[in-house]
């Protein structure tokens, strides 16, 4: 890898932070969702949401066993011993994200809350004693509940103005911050509107016209605060970020690989907008033939033409199989989708195909379609793991992964590909996004806290920590065990 490769994790702030209540912080999104035990493919329920669920969940307003992500890992109070063991990996770069929330209660406050901007400044410090990279997502699952419960979140224009605000307050105060990311895979409003967007589906008359108008209006807010950034951070570098669901046609029927294209065509276009500056063509025919009408100015046109990203981020997990007659097909899961299940693939314990091949395809792809820097912000497997009794995981399992998926990394970057830097999802066991799990445990740094929210919280290395370590140590040289 190139001398500048930046080689670390990614988490965000509502698996990991905890504390959902403390120092002034208002209630987010995440903080409403339940634990979910599903281990299966029907993400749909996993992610779905009522209003009625909602005020059950304000109602319950201390209770963090039924709702994980407000107790998280608490790294709110164990971010230094936490970064300590990053650096002992040895990690150039962590992306986290900035909970809205604490620097905004509810979104509507005209200035920042003093004790989130100190949160995150010792943050920032602490990363700095190791020179480790922060890389900032703005919006990662976690907007203000207020803002969903008063706009039906991102449905709502006004919006923009809230998110540039918190922008603001991000770069004023945090400007040794280089690489930021607007939205965490802005493609996911179009699975689970309410985490991505605040839109609470039961009051919504036409869902996928609401879904497809707030993923316009966080386009504009990517290409202002995309503008802003650049303004008030000049060496600041600001990326989009897609889910990339590659999927394959399940056969080499003509019927199967068109249904498989459409199905690209919709994961790609809101990189297209991001990274090129305008809408695809066949994206706003689709949008006339489905009566999708939405309000989308010429000033909004003019700021996402002028202001597109440096670099194109993205998350990869696993891929699927598409055909024109789907009802034939097993359908596995995936990263909050479901598709077709790959005979030629194994998959984890979850569903999720393990697909590295993918990878060194999805490289070639997005770099061939936009020819801009690729990062890898999220790449890995969530697993059961076991924790011995002298206190260790073996994660064999977990290495093979990251090792397969490393060694088509680097072939991708052989043929050509530009590429940023690649951070594990996550290199710390986390609430899962999805299911609120503890025991989805995608780490190289075992947690000791189950699904309940019981345990010590102390923090074990696994043996997938001391081959990442020696990874990195080597700038991906040697991926063996
Ligand atoms: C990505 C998200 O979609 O997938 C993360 O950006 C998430 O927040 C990750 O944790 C893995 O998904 P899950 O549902 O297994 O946590």
């Amino acid at each position: 890898m190139h001398e500048d490769f930046l080689w670390g994790g990614a988490v965000a702030a509502n698996q990991v932070e905890g504390a959902f209540n403390v120092d002034g912080k208002g209630l987010s999104v995440a903080d409403v969702m339940r634990y979910s035990y599903r281990a299966d493919h029907d993400y749909k329920k996993q992610v779905q949401i009522t209003s009625a669920a909602i005020q059950q969940a304000m109602q319950q307003g201390q209770d963090t066993t039924q709702y994980p992500k407000r107790r998280g890992i608490d790294t709110y109070h164990r971010y230094k011993e936490d970064i300590k063991l990053f650096a002992e990996m040895g990690f150039t770069a962590l992306r986290i994200s900035i909970a809205w929330t604490r620097l905004f209660p509810t979104g509507e406050e005209l200035t920042p809350n003093p004790a989130g901007i100190a949160f995150y400044r010792q943050m920032f410090a602490e990363l700095k004693k190791y020179d480790i990279e922060p890389i900032v997502t703005l919006s990662h699952y976690e907007m203000p509940l207020h803002l969903a419960l008063v706009y039906n979140g991102w449905a709502d224009r006004r919006l923009i103005d809230y998110f540039v605000r918190f922008s603001q307050a991000c770069f004023e105060n945090f400007p040794e911050v280089k690489y930021w990311i607007t939205f965490n895979e802005i493609d996911s409003i179009m699975r689970h509107p309410f985490t991505s967007a605040g839109i609470i589906p039961d009051r919504t008359k036409n869902l996928v016209q609401v879904q497809f108008q707030a993923l316009h209006y966080q386009f504009v807010a990517s290409a202002q605060v995309t503008k802003l950034a650049h303004e008030m951070i000049p060496e600041s570098q600001v990326g989009a970020m897609l889910t990339k669901l590659t999927t394959y046609p399940n056969s080499a029927n003509p019927k199967d690989v068109l249904a498989t294209l459409h199905k690209n065509i919709m994961n790609y276009f809101p990189a297209d907008v991001q990274v090129k500056g305008y809408y695809p063509k066949l994206i706003l025919d689709y949008f006339a033939k489905h009566q999708i009408v939405l309000d989308m100015t010429d000033e909004d046109k003019q700021l996402i033409a002028t202001h597109t990203v440096d670099f194109l981020s993205f998350s990869y997990y696993m891929s699927l199989v598409a055909a024109e007659n789907e009802s034939g097909l097993e359908m596995t899961g995936g990263n909050t989708i479901v598709g077709g299940k790959n005979t030629y693939l194994k998959t984890t314990q979850w569903g999720w195909s393990v697909d590295p091949v993918g990878l060194r395809i999805s490289l070639l792809e997005l770099y061939d379609r936009y020819q801009k820097p690729l990062f890898i912000v999220e790449n890995g497997m969530g697993a059961h793991d076991v924790l011995t009794s002298d206190f260790q995981v073996h994660d064999d399992y977990r290495i093979a992964y990251f090792e397969a998926h490393l060694t088509a990394v680097k072939q991708a970057v052989a043929e050509g590909v530009e590429l940023m830097g690649y951070l594990s999802w996550a290199p710390i066991d986390l609430v899962s996004a999805s299911t609120s799990q503890m025991s989805k445990r995608y780490g190289f740094i075992y947690v000791d806290a189950d699904d309940n929210g019981k345990g010590t919280y102390n923090r074990y290395r696994k043996d997938s920590f001391y081959w990442y370590q020696k990874v990195i140590a080597t700038n991906g040289e040697n991926l063996t065990t």
